[in-house]
């Protein structure tokens, strides 16, 4: 696990996947569609996704009024976040809708509590943890209900916290690589301008983390073939935008042989429940 070093707010990243933010009233249907397109590619997930570094996951649990002890990893996937919990020495219990990417977590992480669920009916009782950590998915609730939900499963002064991986855009062969893989449903955020509030919490605080992902040309095109954009695509786009993406690869220095760090800045967001 990279442990990450603060870095300043720029509103210059963009999203690195499941970080593509779609508008869900401009394309319901799309957005469903992407919002449970992981499964199919469960273990390719779990092989190719980067993790989170870990003073991003302390700087979240600091947002509490009081230790954390007891943590909800939402949206759990295929345990990438849950893992750097766990190696924090809290209880995690994990969360999570689709029952393949659920089978990967309980496989690589056998002794956590896991159970399917949505973030909008959380099957934990009322007020049974410190924290509530999502790691790249809260774009694909349905905001409202799921923060009702949040709020009750969370103690008062407990604390919630969302996770983006995005490309590090100040490194120019970066941005040019993601560049490269936008699709029509691809859609850029500016992470600087998303303002978060919801009912029973405090105003929501941000902060970067600056982190990598050891990568070779075919596992960083392995990765980013699991993004929901791509997994949604038709299979003659997603061929075409990946062999242009490796074709760029190996025009780079830094990637065209061996293995390299790709760069990524994570952001999070946090808000302590009333
Ligand atoms: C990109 S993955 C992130 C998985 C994991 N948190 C990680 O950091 O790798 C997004 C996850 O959100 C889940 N998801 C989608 N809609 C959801 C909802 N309404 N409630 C809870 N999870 C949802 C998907 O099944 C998928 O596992």
């Amino acid at each position: 696990m990279n442990h990450g070093n603060r870095i300043t707010l720029t509103a210059s990243a963009t999203v690195l996947e499941c970080g593509v933010v779609t508008d869900p009233t401009a394309d319901a249907e799309l957005h469903a569609r992407r919002a449970s397109s992981f499964g199919g590619q469960a273990a390719a997930y779990a092989e190719h996704r980067p993790d989170y570094p870990l003073a991003a996951l302390e700087w979240g649990m600091s947002g509490a009024d009081h230790p954390v002890r007891e943590v909800l990893d939402l949206a759990a996937g295929t345990g990438k976040l849950t893992e750097g919990l766990v190696a924090t020495g809290r209880s995690v219990t994990a969360v999570e809708p689709d029952a393949e990417m659920l089978a990967e977590l309980t496989r690589l992480l056998p002794d956590v509590p896991a159970r399917l669920g949505k973030a909008e009916d959380i099957p934990l009782a009322d007020a049974s943890v410190d924290a509530v950590f999502i790691g790249q998915a809260l774009h694909w609730f349905d905001l409202a209900p799921a923060f009702a939900e949040i709020h009750r499963v969370l103690r008062p002064g407990g604390v919630v916290v969302a996770l983006w991986n995005y490309d590090d855009d100040s490194v120019e062969w970066a941005r040019r690589f993601s560049r490269l893989l936008f699709t029509k449903a691809s859609h850029q955020v500016l992470d600087g301008e998303q303002e978060l509030t919801a009912e029973g919490f405090g105003p929501f605080e941000r902060e970067q983390f600056g982190h990598s992902h050891r990568r070779t040309t075919e596992s960083l095109l392995a990765t980013v073939a699991t993004h929901s954009a791509l997994l949604v695509a038709e299979p003659e786009v997603r061929d075409h935008l990946l062999g242009q993406a490796r074709a760029y690869l190996h025009t780079v220095p830094e990637t065209a042989r061996g293995e390299f760090d790709y760069p990524l800045v994570t952001t999070v967001s946090r808000a302590r429940r009333s």
